[in-house]
This record gives C-alpha cells, structure tokens and sequence, in this order.
C-alpha cells in the first residue's frame, strides 16, 4: 500500500496491525547526459513499492529533493541546504509519530544524502533525550544500492563501467521503471574520469558531462529488472527484521 493513494480510514486500518512504514528518499540532480534527473529518487522507490506490494507494508511518498549542492552547475539540479533538510524530514517524522508510527525506515538513494540523514536521526532523538523522555518510535536508514547482495549483482552485470555517479546500474533501474525515458547518448570519454569535488563550479570543471568513473551507455531495463529483484527480496528481509523488533 502506498500512502498517497490510501483513504485514511485505509491508514487508521493498517496501523492496527503495523507500526512501520518505508520512507523512499532521494535526490533530484543530473545523472549525466543519459540518467533521468529524478534517478536517485526513482531507484528507492521503485524498490520500495515492489516490496511493500509483495510484502504488505507501507510505503510512504518519496522525500524527493535532497543534498545536491555539488550538482547545481546543471540545469534541472535541485537541492535543500542540510539544515533545511533535518527540519523537513523531522517534520515528516513528528507527523507519522502523532499518528502512531513507530518504525520509520528511510531507504536512501544518494550517497550525498547518508550524513545529513544521519544528523536528521540525530536531531530527533535529541529532543527526546534532552526532554529525559524515551523516545517511543525508532528510526533507521540503508542505501537501496548497499543491502546485502545489490552491489554483487551490480558488479556481475557490469563489471566495467560501473562507476560512482550516473551508474550503469541506477540508470538501469530508471529505465525498467520509466522505459519510455530511455536516451541513447554517444558518451565521451567512453568511461568517465574518477575524483573528487567540492562546490558546483569545482564539480563542473572536473567532470563535465556529470558522470564519474561510469559509462552508463550499458543501461538497460532488463539489467534494471534484476537489479531490483535482488533489492526487493534484500529491503524485504531487513524491513521485516527492523519493523518485527
Ligand atoms: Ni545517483
């Protein structure tokens, strides 16, 4: 079930018989010249609703604009300041605990996402802690990309290419969820530089098309399709392990 297509009476129902609920969380920024921009919000929720389908939980709207400054220097990037982002996902969280959740699982899918996620738990526990109150509900993140499994298979599909922007594997993932948005796109260099970045105008001048170390031309929705399959039965384990606790 997902959120923003239930009725409430739909949410009091399931919350008599579950407390948890799967947060998809992403990022809206370019993924290169072939990546949709919505990639890293795409990929977790894509992954989220088949196992909420298979497996009965919840799954909440996508937190879909994340911590993307570096990514400004391309039209279309999106991104919140990290404040900006722990009082947002703090808000979200204060709702869902007034209604009675009480195991909220965020499933990321940007890695430039990971430290503010972790700083917006933080801050949550905070004001139970700092009240001397015990907090009632518990929070947890994982990236979609690092359960267990998903990166072996990422590998074995493309053992070249693979990279750690604009991947072969997240574009993959986007086109079996949106096939109509393919884009076949000549890359060049064939496989783009790897490095480091600071700000957007650094990003820009180092990797100028937006991928690092990826030559995402071997996307296809076939790879994607595995790839998720392998997510799926991974977030389902780790969901069930963390809402059962
Ligand atoms: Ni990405």
């Amino acid at each position: 079930m997902n959120l923003h297509t239930a009725a409430w009476p739909e949410v009091e129902a399931y919350l008599k018989r579950s407390k948890g609920i799967v947060i998809p969380i992403g990022s809206m920024e370019q993924h290169g010249p072939n990546g949709l921009i919505g990639t890293d919000a795409i990929c977790p929720e894509v992954i989220a609703r088949e196992a909420g389908d298979e497996a009965g939980f919840l799954v909440g709207p996508t937190f879909s604009v994340g911590v993307a400054q570096h990514h400004l220097g391309f039209p279309g990037s999106l991104t919140l300041r990290p404040s900006t982002m722990i009082a947002a996902m703090n808000d979200w969280i204060d709702s869902l605990a007034r209604h009675g959740f009480r195991k909220i699982y965020w499933l990321n899918g940007h890695g430039g996402n990971i430290a503010t996620i972790q700083a917006a738990i933080a801050e949550s526990y905070a004001a139970w802690s700092m009240d001397g109150d015990a907090c009632p509900y518990r929070l947890k993140s994982e990236n979609w990309f690092t359960l267990p499994g998903v990166m072996d298979v990422c590998r074995s599909i493309f053992p070249v290419g693979e990279g750690s922007h604009a991947t072969a594997s997240e574009v993959s993932v986007t086109y079996y969820a949106y096939p109509d948005h393919q884009k076949s796109v000549e890359m060049s260099p064939k496989i783009a530089p790897e490095g480091r970045f600071a700000d957007a105008a650094d990003y820009r001048a180092t990797f100028p098309d937006g991928r690092i170390g990826s030559d995402p031309s071997q996307a296809t929705p076939e790879h994607g399709e595995r790839i998720v399959a392998a997510a799926k039965s991974a977030l389902i384990k780790d969901v069930k392990a963390f809402f059962g606790e």
